[in-house]
């Protein structure tokens, strides 16, 4: 009964994933949680209030208007009464009301109007996930300290369509509400910190990308050691095979310039570990259709430009966090290139490894890396990555920790 004696004000909102909702009740439920529903309008299009109320056994709001629920159980009372707020389905409109401080119904009201930790769990068509005015919103809501869980990728109930826009499953959302509301511990509770993970996909046309063979195990293994310190981590992770690790924000990309844009969206932070392998170089047009083979024509030639320097900017950056570490991949003159990306990137450290010696670093398991800083190089012998993971973010508390007392 991990969630014993928790109260949770669930708003359902108004998309088809209202009907995982159902199943979330009784996850939480079953954990010992008691859960009390707000309903939107447009929720009730998709699951019904009887539904809603006999899994949360209570009854369920709806109405802002509503004369009983004003003298009852108003939505100041509703928020009083939780330890929690969670909002799944998060739809799109939910999520921009919140951003813009609009009140126009119950659920929106209740949100406004709380002091309990709000989180999210969106659903919506991926287009909509993607357009800038959803990005605004979210990298708003997330300044405000709303949390969020998933959008997961994956196709679409009522289009079909793929993409970034699925509803978290229900048992993801639980574990993010345990996250919510277990008080962090560890040396670096309080400490929000981003990691970028992952390779960086670069379109060329609507089928073909540019990849690299960055598997992602390093940085994740990175954003999970910091977490069981007791960080708030920012993972911002490209196209990987890979879990979100436990107790971590994710944040999913595919392009350099889309990490760079949720890089700084979770600005401020303590501090920031570059670990992605960002593609340097993107096709400087993205095709809008397939590039067909033409008979005579030969193979088209693709003009290469330049991407964000995730790591430069944020190193030199007016919101810079205190501790910036990158990463360094080099198959020669190891040290000395560290030493140039060090000062070049405006980095506090560099892990550097020699991708030349035992090739393996790329996708493998294994690290053997050397902390290149201002005062010197230090060697770690060869071990693996979760290892060189956990060694590392003791060496962040270290450096953290001391800047606090
Ligand atoms: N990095 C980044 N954004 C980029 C390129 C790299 O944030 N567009 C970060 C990586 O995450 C890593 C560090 O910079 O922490 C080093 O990346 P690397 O590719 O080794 O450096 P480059 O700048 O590409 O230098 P070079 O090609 O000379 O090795």
């Amino acid at each position: 009964m991990t969630l014993s004696g928790k109260r949770i004000l669930l708003i359902v909102g108004g998309g088809i994933a209202a009907y995982k909702a159902l199943d979330l009740i009784r996850r939480l439920r079953e954990r010992g949680a008691s859960v009390r529903a707000v309903m939107t309008a447009a929720a009730g299009e998709f699951v019904t209030a009887l539904s809603v109320g006999t899994l949360t056994a209570d009854r369920v709001f709806s109405d802002l208007f509503d004369r009983d629920d004003e003298h009852d159980v108003g939505h100041i009372r509703l928020s009083r009464e939780a330890d929690l707020i969670v909002v799944a389905p998060a739809t799109a409109d939910l999520m921009a009301k919140l951003a813009n401080g609009l009140v126009n119904d119950l659920a929106s009201a209740v949100l406004l109007a709380t002091d309990k930790p709000v989180l999210m769990a969106p659903a919506m068509n991926p287009k909509m996930w993607n357009h800038p005015a959803t990005r605004r919103n979210r990298a708003a809501l997330v300044k405000d300290g709303v949390s969020f869980v998933g959008p997961n990728r994956g196709e679409m109930a009522e289009s079909g369509e793929a993409g970034e826009g699925r509803m978290a499953e229900p048992l993801e959302i639980v574990a993010a509400i345990e996250t919510a509301l277990s008080p962090q511990s560890g040396p670096l509770a309080g400490k929000k910190i981003i990691v970028t993970s992952g390779p960086t996909h670069e379109p060329i046309d609507p089928v073909r990308y540019i990849a690299n063979r960055s598997s992602g195990k390093q940085g994740h293994a990175i954003a999970a050691a910091l977490a069981a310190l007791g960080a708030d981590v920012r993972l911002v992770s490209g196209p990987v095979n890979l879990a979100d690790p436990k107790d971590v924000k994710a944040t999913h990309v595919e392009t350099a310039r889309e990490m760079m844009r949720a890089v700084e969206a979770e600005l401020p932070a303590d501090a920031a570990v570059f670990v992605a392998a960002v593609a340097d170089w993107r096709s400087d047009s993205e095709a809008g259709a397939k590039i067909k083979k033409v008979a005579g024509e030969g193979p088209p030639v693709l003009k290469m430009v330049e991407n964000p320097d995730i790591l430069a900017t944020i190193g030199r950056h007016a919101r810079r966090p205190y501790l910036v570490v990158g990463f360094a991949a080099e198959t020669n003159d190891l040290i000395a290139n560290a030493q140039a990306k060090l000062k070049r990137k405006g980095a506090d450290f560099i892990v550097a490894n020699d991708v030349s010696a035992e090739g393996g670093a790329m996708g493998g398991d294994r690290n053997r890396v050397r902390i290149v800083s201002k005062t010197g190089v230090e060697e770690w012998p060869d071990m693996p990555k979760d290892e060189v993971a956990k060694r590392l973010a003791d060496l962040i508390a270290a450096r953290l920790v001391t800047i606090t007392v």
